[in-house]
């Protein structure tokens, strides 16, 4: 029974105060433009010669450097981490509650800074960054509620012996963490270890560094022992392979791409001289989402929640939908009103800080990558809406509606996360499932319509770790929507269950003769 937990709520922008209040942390933030943010390595800072610059996707301004982590450096924080784990991991869960308890107070007095510095280096507006900070919340409170029932053990049947089975660490975890949600992606791997006795190395993403150093200082406050989570923020290239493949990493904790997913799988593999353990992978990776929209379903609130789903936060969350796969007979109604609803989020696009409805992509490799995706599908198909772009000033990609696009098509196969949905036309809702469930991916996916022979066909044969009926893909709620993909997408580690952190942990069975 899940009883006692709840999910915490989203700030109301709407309010004069709390305007007032983010408005003062954007300013609190610029004044410390430019600061250097220290390794955290076995609870020391540590400045480095060679800096990664955080940049504002916006408008290109530095906001600040995180130092970056050497392999020398990395191997001290695992070794550090490893020493840090002969204590932390025989601390009771009352203690790890109690701390984690006070990281959840501290996110909540230091909300409006913590929503600021997401938007700024993120570039999201100030609704996703605070609907991140209260995914946080709800990570650390789930968390907190599962290790006190998992502390119970496995239920036995009862025999003459004496005997137990209980959950217990497992050592050093590695985090690597993506920029989209750099609080509440980083802070739950942070969580789920540290809740679950484990100590971490974090590699949070170049692009999103000091976030994720303000929430490592948040936990060090809370009273986590400063030498439990450790922070490294490096070139993946110098140090990523290496931190994967040490003898003392027990387990990586990994999203992002693919291709970068893959590697980690593969050399997490490999037995390092010395390694005692199979090392274990969670890892979230990319995803081609679909939703399908059937002739029976609402075709104003299909074409809603595919917009929303595709655009918000420029596409590019992992549950964000890229391909509409639309029955022939409502196609063209359906691409009028998505159309529609693509104009209006355009009509407010600007920075994040501006809390504009569509903000700028995160970097010029992604503005790169997601504008020739665009003339890709130029070709491949006929651009109905956007398709417009420019990065004078920060990283600007208007919402892109691109319609007859074959199902063989690249953009119907190929991740681009960004601002670009592919239209395809089929002929039934047999060629429906055939084209969502065609790609190596297996991550959200959602089907608009009426009729109940379709949605339970769907619930069995459509292919994802996220399935929705009659609402959009993204914005999955903590232990409403637990998420996770299949295939390609990951390993299905469903964030904030009891599951999630049994990855984390070695059941151990005891017994003793009377
Ligand atoms: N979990 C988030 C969502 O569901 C983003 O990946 O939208």
């Amino acid at each position: 029974m899940l009883t006692g937990f709840k999910n915490a709520v989203e700030v109301d922008f709407t309010l004069e105060e709390n305007k007032k209040k983010i408005e003062e942390a954007f300013k609190q933030a610029h004044a410390e433009a430019g600061a250097v943010y220290p390794l955290i390595i076995g609870g020391k800072k540590v400045e480095t010669e060679k800096k990664i610059a955080s940049v504002s996707p916006a408008t290109k301004e530095v906001l600040g450097y995180a130092c970056s982590c050497s392999k020398e450096q990395a191997d001290e924080a695992i070794k550090a981490s490893y020493e840090a784990f002969k204590k932390w991991s025989l601390t009771s869960v009352e203690e790890r509650v109690r701390v984690l308890r006070r990281l959840a107070a501290l996110l909540i007095e230091n909300r409006f800074i913590m929503d600021a510095w997401n938007v700024l280096e993120s570039g999201k507006n100030w609704g996703e960054a605070d609907g991140e900070l209260c995914e946080q919340l709800d990570f650390i409170n789930s968390y907190v509620m599962h290790i006190q029932n998992l502390e119970k053990g496995k239920e036995l049947v009862p025999t003459d012996e004496l005997t137990k089975c209980v959950y217990i660490p497992i050592g050093v975890g590695v985090a690597v963490s993506p920029w989209n949600f750099p609080l509440s992606l980083f802070g739950g791997m942070i969580v789920s270890a540290v809740v679950t006795g484990n100590t971490i190395c974090c590699k949070p993403s170049s692009d999103a560094p000091i976030v994720a150093y303000k929430f490592v200082e948040l936990c060090q406050k809370a009273g986590i022992p400063a030498d439990v989570v450790s922070y490294i923020p490096g070139s993946g290239s110098e140090i990523g392979d290496f931190i994967v493949e040490h003898p003392l990493t027990r387990f990586v904790n990994f999203t992002g791409s693919k291709a970068v997913g893959c590697r980690i799988n593969e050399h997490a593999a490999k037995i390092a001289d010395g390694q005692r353990w199979i090392k274990r992978v969670v890892a979230e990776m990319g995803g081609k989402n679909a939703i399908i929209v059937d002739s029976t379903a609402d075709i104003k609130k299909a074409a809603n929640g595919v917009a929303s789903s595709a655009f918000t936060f420029q596409g590019q969350k992992c549950s964000a939908c890229s391909r509409a796969i639309v029955l022939a007979d409502v196609y063209d109604e359906f691409v009028d009103e998505v159309v529609k609803c693509a104009a209006e989020l355009k009509a407010n696009q600007g920075s994040g800080e501006s809390n504009a409805t569509m903000g700028p992509v995160i970097n010029q490799g992604a503005y790169n990558s997601i504008t020739n995706y665009i003339e890709i599908g130029r070709k491949e198909g006929n651009v109905v809406f956007g398709g417009t772009y420019s990065d004078a000033e920060g990283y600007y990609i208007d919402p892109t509606v691109i319609r007859d696009i074959k199902r063989d098509a690249r953009i119907a196969n190929e991740e681009i996360f960004g601002p670009v949905l592919a239209v395809i036309k089929v002929d039934s809702f047999d060629e429906a499932l055939d084209v969502a469930n065609q790609t190596e991916y297996g991550l959200t996916g959602s089907v608009y319509s009426e009729t109940r022979e379709n949605i339970q066909r769907a619930k069995v044969e459509f292919q994802v770790g996220n399935l929705y009926f009659n609402r959009k893909s993204t914005a999955a709620v903590v232990l409403q929507h637990p998420f996770g993909g299949f295939n390609m997408s990951g390993t299905d580690a469903k964030t904030g269950t009891a599951d999630y952190l049994t990855n984390f942990m070695n059941l151990k069975s005891i017994t003793e003769d009377l």
